[in-house]
């Protein structure tokens, strides 16, 4: 993890709320209720950092100052938590995270040509984000999906076996505003939206994640449907 993306100056005792504030004022109502999950408000940090997630589409410096205002604690405090997990992003974000594995299961698969198409066809390096915004590409460690290698996820749902022909297709799909599905059935959305849906989960409050009760995101869902049986039949683990 890399802080050179933030201000030095944030790195102190600062516990002031940024010049501009982040959080709308709906924005902040909403971020209250997070707080008033927990027994220790400090507790909140990490769905609040989503919530900044959802709304500057990364862990924005102004973003960290304002949740750490909130919580009345320093921002280094705030940053310390909030940099040791990867899908809290330090610089900004297209609308589709398109996170390839380069594990071991997967590169023996070819993932590292599927990395190599998705370069060449976006035009840009990894951890680089298109000049319309839409599409940001990453390597990403074993995504506990081995059994679908060589795997992939756009905004943390799972794609199986995907080949350099399939990746280009899913990202044209989506440039086009089509419909694309996950491996699970799971539409996929923009990761502003994911990170709002995970910042919110088990609140009741209109519009947020209390709209997605059941769903999980990037993981093994309890629906029948999504029992293994509907994994793809070149998995081999296929029993229906
Ligand atoms: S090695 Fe790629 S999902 Fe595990």
């Amino acid at each position: 993890m890399t802080t050179k993306n933030y201000d030095p100056a944030v790195l102190g005792r600062d516990r002031s709320a940024p010049p501009e504030p982040v959080f709308s004022d709906e924005q902040r109502s909403v971020a209250l209720e997070i707080v008033g999950k927990y027994p220790n408000k400090r507790s909140a940090v990490l769905p609040l950092l989503f919530l900044v997630q959802s709304i500057d589409g990364y862990v924005s410096e102004a973003g960290m100052r304002e949740v750490a205002h909130i919580l009345e604690l320093t921002s280094a405090e705030v940053l310390a938590t909030g940099s040791f997990y990867t899908m809290l992003k330090k610089r900004p974000q297209g609308d589709y995270l398109v996170s390839v594995c380069r594990n071991i299961s997967c590169t023996h698969r070819g993932s590292r040509r599927v990395i190599a198409a998705l370069v060449d066809h976006l035009g840009i390096e990894l951890d680089e984000t298109t000049d319309d915004g839409l599409f940001t590409i990453e390597a990403a460690e074993c995504l506990a999906i081995c059994d679908g290698a060589p795997s992939m996820q756009i905004s943390y749902e799972d794609f199986y076996n995907v080949t350099p022909e399939s990746v280009v297709e899913l990202v044209e799909s989506l440039r086009a505003g089509e419909e694309v599905r996950s491996v699970r059935g799971e539409t996929i959305k923009k990761s502003r939206a994911i990170s709002y849906e995970i910042a919110t989960a088990g609140l009741r409050v209109p519009g947020t994640a209390g709209d997605h009760q059941g769903r999980t995101i990037g993981g093994e869902s309890p629906r029948a449907d999504t029992a293994p049986s509907f994994r793809p039949k070149e998995t081999g683990d296929v029993d229906g």
